[in-house]
């Protein structure tokens, strides 16, 4: 036998080894013990010391531990350990002093002398739906599938359901460092988080069939839960536009809401952006033009803005002078949000918007389309022209 396959038969029944073992450990194990884990389970017996001295009449009225006890839990167990029942909330078992329901008060193969070999079975032998919930939702927050005891305290606590902080938001953040400081920080907050389950108005905290625990299908539906009203933005008492009414006048929605996504553009825990946009945005109608200065070219192509003549970047153009560069790009360049509406539009095709704000007042555009290209008369001004094929003259 050569060095190489000596070693391989090696290897080969040391897998095999630890193959048998691992069966043999999962063969020994419970349906609930597999699906949660054993965790609490110890090397060997756990005894409760008062058990382990022998002398029975600790407990019991007799030397056999056949008989009563001398008093019943809580108050057998308090002669040793602090009560369990002191802060505003209690665990229910524990209210009923049922404190063998979790805890073995003589031995157990379970740290804490708990009558499961995890956490969360423990729980689940109670909490029933909590089980059905685990099993058959697919996304499950980590901390969740970890042990129920990463938020809650079995015994008693001064937040509601026991909660080590209070479940709306300070709770989150304890581990959501990042999500405290940026939603105290950022310039444009969020009045969702000022509503009263804050981050619970979006999310589930033990898990969802939606991505990131979220109560709602999509951020969409999310959103207008509470869009589809004009809601009051906190500072001047400015009336938002109500979204969900918005979508429903203006069926030719935008990409990213025809796949119901919001939060493509909006972060919902607030921006230093404009309306909260992910990336920034011009805040007035003119502004000189940057690059960085537009969340549309995370999927539209710059070049649409940038190339001052082609032939392919853009069909808004005359002939080969872009006209998307002649109206944005410069010192004074206008907002996409003249022309175009990023939510929803009716009227016209390519998002154009029926009416655009200039100051106070909302001027109609009056575009009509051509076959190679089209026109606008937007307020007072003349109607311009533009055409790819043939270019127009536009009067000054
Ligand atoms: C720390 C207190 C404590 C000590 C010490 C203790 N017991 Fe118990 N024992 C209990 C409690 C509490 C119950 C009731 C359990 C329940 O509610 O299910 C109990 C129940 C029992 C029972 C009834 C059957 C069962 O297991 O539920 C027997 C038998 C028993 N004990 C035997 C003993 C013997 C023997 C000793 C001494 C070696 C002993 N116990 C020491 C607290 C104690
Ligand atoms: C005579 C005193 C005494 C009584 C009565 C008593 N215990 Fe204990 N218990 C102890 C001691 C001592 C320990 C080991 C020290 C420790 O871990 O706090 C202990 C440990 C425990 C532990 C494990 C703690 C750990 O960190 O592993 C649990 C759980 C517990 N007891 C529950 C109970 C319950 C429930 C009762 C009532 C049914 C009870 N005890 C009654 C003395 C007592
Ligand atoms: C719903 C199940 C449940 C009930 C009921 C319950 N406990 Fe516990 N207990 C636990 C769990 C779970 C832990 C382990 C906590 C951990 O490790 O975070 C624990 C830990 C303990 C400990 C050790 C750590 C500590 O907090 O001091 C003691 C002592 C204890 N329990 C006593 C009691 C007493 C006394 C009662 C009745 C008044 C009681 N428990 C009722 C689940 C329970
Ligand atoms: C022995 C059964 C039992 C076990 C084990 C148990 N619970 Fe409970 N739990 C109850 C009962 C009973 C209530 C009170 C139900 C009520 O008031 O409607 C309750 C209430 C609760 C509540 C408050 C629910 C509400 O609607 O007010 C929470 C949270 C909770 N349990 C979490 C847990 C966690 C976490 C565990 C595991 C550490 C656990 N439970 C283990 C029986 C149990
Ligand atoms: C990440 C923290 C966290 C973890 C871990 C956690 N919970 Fe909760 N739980 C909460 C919050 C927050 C609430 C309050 C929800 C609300 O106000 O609607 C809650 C509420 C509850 C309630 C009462 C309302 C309801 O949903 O029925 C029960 C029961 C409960 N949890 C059981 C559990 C069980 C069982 C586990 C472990 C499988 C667990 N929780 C793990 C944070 C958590
Ligand atoms: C005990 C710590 C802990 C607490 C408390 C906690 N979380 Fe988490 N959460 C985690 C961990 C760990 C992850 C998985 C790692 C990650 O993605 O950041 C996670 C993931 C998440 C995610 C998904 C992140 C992703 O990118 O997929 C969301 C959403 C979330 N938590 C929301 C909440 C909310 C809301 C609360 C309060 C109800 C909360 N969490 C409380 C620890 C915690
Ligand atoms: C629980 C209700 C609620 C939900 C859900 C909600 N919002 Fe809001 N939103 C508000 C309230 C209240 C305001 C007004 C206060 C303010 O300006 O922040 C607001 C304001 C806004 C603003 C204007 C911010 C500004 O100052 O310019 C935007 C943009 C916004 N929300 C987008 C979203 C998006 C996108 C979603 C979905 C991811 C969403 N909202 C989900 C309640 C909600
Ligand atoms: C207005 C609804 C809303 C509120 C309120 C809200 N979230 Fe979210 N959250 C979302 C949405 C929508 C996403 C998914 C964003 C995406 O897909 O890009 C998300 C994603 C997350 C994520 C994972 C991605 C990331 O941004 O890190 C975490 C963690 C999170 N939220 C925690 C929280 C916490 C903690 C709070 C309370 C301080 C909170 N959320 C409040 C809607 C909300
Ligand atoms: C393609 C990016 C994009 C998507 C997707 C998007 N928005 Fe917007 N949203 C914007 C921009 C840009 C603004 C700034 C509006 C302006 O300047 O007129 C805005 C503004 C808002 C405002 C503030 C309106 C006001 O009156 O100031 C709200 C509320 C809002 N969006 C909600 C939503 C909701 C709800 C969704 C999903 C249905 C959504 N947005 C999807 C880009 C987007
Ligand atoms: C002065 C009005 C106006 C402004 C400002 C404007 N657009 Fe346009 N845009 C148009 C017109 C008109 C069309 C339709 C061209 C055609 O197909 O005839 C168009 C078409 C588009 C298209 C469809 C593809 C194409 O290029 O033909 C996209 C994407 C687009 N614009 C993005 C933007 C972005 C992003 C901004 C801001 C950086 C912007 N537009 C600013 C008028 C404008
Ligand atoms: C998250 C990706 C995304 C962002 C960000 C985005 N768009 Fe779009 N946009 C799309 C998709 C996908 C389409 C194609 C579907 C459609 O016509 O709405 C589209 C189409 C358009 C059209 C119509 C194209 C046509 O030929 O009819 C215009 C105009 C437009 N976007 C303008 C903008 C403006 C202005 C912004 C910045 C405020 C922006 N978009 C940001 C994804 C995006």
């Amino acid at each position: 036998m050569n060095i190489e396959r000596f070693y391989i038969s090696k290897i080969v029944v040391a897998m095999l080894f630890i193959c048998v073992n691992i069966f043999a450990q999962e063969a020994g194990l419970s349906e609930a013990e597999k699906f949660y884990g054993t965790e609490l389970k110890s090397p060997k017996k756990v005894q409760h010391p008062p058990f382990e001295w022998g002398d029975c009449t600790v407990c019991h009225t007799d030397a056999k531990g056949e008989e009563a006890l001398i008093m019943e839990p809580p108050e057998l167990c308090a002669m040793c350990h602090e009560a369990k029942d002191t802060k505003k909330f209690i665990h229910g078992p524990v209210a009923a002093g049922a404190c063998t329901t979790c805890h073995n008060p003589h031995e157990s193969d379970n740290a804490k002398l708990l009558v499961a070999s995890s956490i969360n079975e423990l729980c689940v032998s109670c909490h029933q739906d909590k089980d059905a919930f685990l099993r058959d939702t697919p996304n499950i927050h980590p901390p969740v599938k970890d042990q129920c005891t990463n938020c809650h305290d079995p015994h008693t606590e001064d937040h509601l359901y026991q909660l080590k902080a209070d479940g709306k938001k300070d709770l989150c953040v304890m581990c959501h460092v990042d999500k405290e400081i940026w939603t105290s920080t950022v310039t444009d907050k969020h009045g969702a988080l000022d509503r009263p389950r804050k981050c619970l108005e979006c999310h589930d905290p033990h898990g969802s069939t939606n991505p990131k625990f979220l109560i709602k299908d999509t951020s969409k539906e999310l959103c207008l839960s509470c869009h589809s009203e004009s809601l009051t933005r906190d500072e001047n008492g400015d009336k938002l536009l109500n979204i969900g009414k918005h979508l429903e006048n203006n069926p030719d929605w935008h990409g990213p809401i025809l796949w119901g996504d919001c939060a493509a553009c909006h972060n919902p825990h607030g921006s230093n952006n404009l309306s909260m946009l992910n990336k920034p945005f011009p805040r007035t109608f003119y502004e000189k033009f940057e690059e960085d200065n537009y969340i549309c070219f995370q999927c539209h192509e710059k070049e649409k803005i940038m190339d001052e003549n082609t032939t392919t970047a853009t069909n808004f153009r005359n002939g080969s002078s872009n006209m998307h560069f002649v109206h944005v790009n410069k010192e004074k360049g206008r907002s996409c949000r003249a022309c175009h509406d990023f939510h929803g539009t009716k009227e016209y095709p390519h998002h154009l918007r029926a009416k655009t704000k200039f100051g106070k007042i909302n001027f109609p555009i009056r575009f009509i389309e051509t076959e190679n290209g089209g026109s606008c008369a937007p307020a007072c001004h003349a109607r311009r022209h533009y055409d790819k094929v043939t270019p127009k003259v536009n009067l000054k």
